[in-house]
Protein backbone atom coordinates (compact mmCIF):
# COMPACT_ATOMS: atom_id res chain seq x y z
CA UNK A 1 0.00 0.00 0.00
CA UNK A 2 2.58 2.41 0.67
CA UNK A 3 4.25 1.80 -2.66
CA UNK A 4 1.41 2.77 -4.61
CA UNK A 5 2.43 5.34 -6.54
CA UNK A 6 5.04 3.61 -8.63
CA UNK A 7 3.91 1.41 -11.68
CA UNK A 8 7.31 0.58 -12.52
CA UNK A 9 9.81 -0.97 -10.36
CA UNK A 10 11.42 1.97 -8.20
CA UNK A 11 14.55 0.58 -8.01
CA UNK A 12 14.37 0.97 -12.13
CA UNK A 13 13.82 4.73 -11.44
CA UNK A 14 16.04 7.29 -11.21
CA UNK A 15 15.96 9.27 -7.74
CA UNK A 16 14.48 12.48 -9.81
CA UNK A 17 11.33 10.17 -10.69
CA UNK A 18 10.75 8.83 -7.65
CA UNK A 19 10.50 11.98 -5.65
CA UNK A 20 8.30 13.14 -8.60
CA UNK A 21 5.99 10.52 -7.92
CA UNK A 22 6.28 11.06 -4.18
CA UNK A 23 4.99 14.90 -4.93
CA UNK A 24 2.14 13.81 -6.97
CA UNK A 25 0.59 11.26 -4.51
CA UNK A 26 1.27 13.74 -1.80
CA UNK A 27 -1.11 16.17 -4.14
CA UNK A 28 -3.56 13.78 -4.55
CA UNK A 29 -3.89 12.78 -0.89
CA UNK A 30 -3.97 16.87 -0.07
CA UNK A 31 -6.71 16.94 -2.59
CA UNK A 32 -8.66 14.47 -0.58
CA UNK A 33 -7.78 16.07 2.59
CA UNK A 34 -9.42 19.23 1.17
CA UNK A 35 -12.47 17.17 -0.41
CA UNK A 36 -12.94 15.45 3.38
CA UNK A 37 -12.87 18.84 5.39
CA UNK A 38 -15.52 20.22 2.90
CA UNK A 39 -17.74 17.47 3.56
CA UNK A 40 -16.74 17.20 7.29
CA UNK A 41 -17.54 20.97 7.32
CA UNK A 42 -20.51 20.73 5.55
CA UNK A 43 -22.45 18.79 8.01
CA UNK A 44 -20.69 19.92 11.09
CA UNK A 45 -23.50 21.71 13.78
CA UNK A 46 -20.83 22.96 16.41
CA UNK A 47 -19.65 26.24 15.31
CA UNK A 48 -16.21 25.96 17.05
CA UNK A 49 -15.66 22.42 15.72
CA UNK A 50 -16.45 23.90 11.98
CA UNK A 51 -14.35 26.71 12.78
CA UNK A 52 -11.02 24.37 13.60
CA UNK A 53 -11.99 22.08 10.34
CA UNK A 54 -11.96 25.33 8.11
CA UNK A 55 -9.02 26.27 9.80
CA UNK A 56 -7.12 22.48 9.00
CA UNK A 57 -8.53 22.70 5.32
CA UNK A 58 -6.76 26.18 4.70
CA UNK A 59 -3.89 24.36 6.07
CA UNK A 60 -4.44 21.70 2.92
CA UNK A 61 -4.97 24.61 0.37
CA UNK A 62 -1.37 25.64 1.66
CA UNK A 63 0.10 22.20 0.92
CA UNK A 64 -1.71 21.42 -2.01
CA UNK A 65 -0.15 24.50 -3.77
CA UNK A 66 2.97 23.94 -2.53
CA UNK A 67 3.28 20.40 -3.98
CA UNK A 68 1.78 21.62 -7.36
CA UNK A 69 4.37 24.44 -7.28
CA UNK A 70 7.41 21.48 -7.01
CA UNK A 71 5.80 19.56 -9.88
CA UNK A 72 5.49 22.54 -11.99
CA UNK A 73 9.12 23.29 -11.27
CA UNK A 74 10.13 20.17 -12.67
CA UNK A 75 7.28 20.07 -15.85
CA UNK A 76 7.73 23.46 -17.65
CA UNK A 77 5.46 22.17 -20.17
CA UNK A 78 2.79 20.82 -17.40
CA UNK A 79 3.48 24.35 -15.96
CA UNK A 80 2.68 26.76 -19.36
CA UNK A 81 -0.23 24.78 -19.61
CA UNK A 82 -1.39 25.63 -16.83
CA UNK A 83 -0.77 29.33 -17.00
CA UNK A 84 -3.45 29.59 -19.73
CA UNK A 85 -5.85 27.94 -17.51
CA UNK A 86 -5.53 28.84 -13.71
CA UNK A 87 -6.15 32.30 -12.25
CA UNK A 88 -7.97 33.13 -15.04
CA UNK A 89 -12.24 34.18 -15.71
CA UNK A 90 -14.11 32.97 -18.53
CA UNK A 91 -14.92 29.79 -19.83
CA UNK A 92 -12.77 26.85 -18.67
CA UNK A 93 -12.92 24.30 -21.35
CA UNK A 94 -12.28 27.23 -23.81
CA UNK A 95 -9.13 28.02 -21.54
CA UNK A 96 -8.05 24.60 -21.76
CA UNK A 97 -8.40 23.76 -25.24
CA UNK A 98 -6.61 27.59 -25.47
CA UNK A 99 -3.61 26.14 -23.54
CA UNK A 100 -3.59 22.63 -25.66
CA UNK A 101 -3.17 24.33 -28.71
CA UNK A 102 -0.40 26.55 -27.26
CA UNK A 103 1.69 23.46 -25.80
CA UNK A 104 0.52 21.21 -28.00
FE1 LIG B 1 -1.86 18.40 4.30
Amino acid sequence: MPFDQYHEPPSELPEKTRTFARMVTSLIEEAEAIGWYEQRIAVEKDGQARAIMENAQKEEFKHFGMDLEFLLRAKPDWREELQEILFTEGDIVERGEKAEDKVG
